[in-house]
């Protein structure tokens, strides 16, 4: 048994392939709900509807837990389900940004906790309802020592989701989709534009100015990285998602909680203990984050 936290889009993913694969699933959101059907688009337009048990709560306290809440809320969302989580049951976190598994591991501190990056993309066209857009590779990998066994959870998830792999260096896998997010997301945020805008020159000065400010701290942090190959990877990206809506573009639009603490504000974090500056990263960082202001001055004036 699978148990998922958060109906959004991924979570709903990797709902329906892992029914579609014979696993049992439980969906866990913060509302009760009386809906229990899923309807999935897959790439072909194929639709399917699967019966998905859907609760409040954790029930069972001992098969994995995969948490797809976006990273503002992965913290409360553990929280909300802390008497129910058994002390040495697996927690796979999977969400854009870092940050997450260091609060979650002061939380659990015994349990098994497994980060995942994903490149598949998924949207949500109503309350239990997907349609997927996009294949991508999917990352999971240890956070602690204790997640290091559990290599094989990434077979059964591969076989429900293909292209999905189990890598001891995660950090380097989530530090790759940080910095695609970081050159991406507050771009088509501030400019309210879809992805495949940045690739014309001006944006791209921005982008090679983004990534040339990062290269001090990823070199720190011995990670690998080329500059050259990693604008290439973002650029890759941006062809590949050009008619998309970043996450980060959609939150500033709809007035959410935008993951700029999480993506921008995680690199921030990390470059100011190694006193490296990166002043372009901050005022991005800075600029999602008066926009943000914005919306919330703006909800509390409707
Ligand atoms: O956050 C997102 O929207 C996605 O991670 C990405 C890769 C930027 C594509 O839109």
């Amino acid at each position: 048994m699978w148990q998922i936290i958060g109906a959004g889009a991924i979570g709903c993913l990797w709902a329906a392939n892992l029914l579609r694969t014979g696993h049992k699933i439980q969906l866990i959101s913060r509302k009760n709900s009386t809906l229990k059907t899923l309807y999935y688009q897959d790439l072909q337009g194929k639709k399917v509807i699967y019966d998905c048990p859907h609760s409040i709560k954790i029930t069972d306290s001992s098969s994995p837990i995969l948490v797809c809440v976006k990273a503002p809320q992965v913290k409360d969302a553990l929280l909300q389900q802390r008497k129910y989580i058994g002390s040495q049951q697996v927690i796979i976190l999977m969400h854009n940004g870092m940050g997450c598994a260091e609060q979650v591991a002061k939380l659990f501190p015994n349990n098994p906790i497994i980060c995942a990056t994903t490149a598949n993309a998924c949207l949500l066209t109503g309350p239990l309802n997907i349609q997927q857009t996009g294949l991508g590779i999917t990352y999971l990998g240890p956070f602690n020592e204790l997640a290091k066994p559990f290599s094989h959870l990434a077979s059964t998830l591969n076989k429900a989701v293909a292209n999905c792999h189990w890598r001891v260096d995660i950090k380097q896998k989530l530090w790759l989709k940080l910095m695609i997010n970081i050159a991406i997301n507050p771009l088509t945020a501030i400019f309210k534009v879809k992805n495949g805008e940045l690739a014309k020159p001006s944006f791209q000065m921005h982008i090679k100015s983004v990534v040339a400010e990062a290269m001090p701290l990823l070199n720190k942090l011995n990670l690998g990285f080329n500059q050259t190959e990693l604008i290439t990877i973002i650029n890759n990206v941006i062809i590949a998602t050009a008619t998309n809506h970043s996450s980060m573009n959609r939150d500033i639009h709809f007035q959410r909680t935008t993951e700029n603490d999480y993506i921008s504000g995680y690199l921030l974090k990390k470059a100011s203990q190694y006193k490296i500056v990166t002043p372009l990263i901050s005022s991005l960082h800075e600029q999602i984050k008066a926009l943000e202001n914005h919306s919330l001055t703006q909800l509390n004036n409707d």
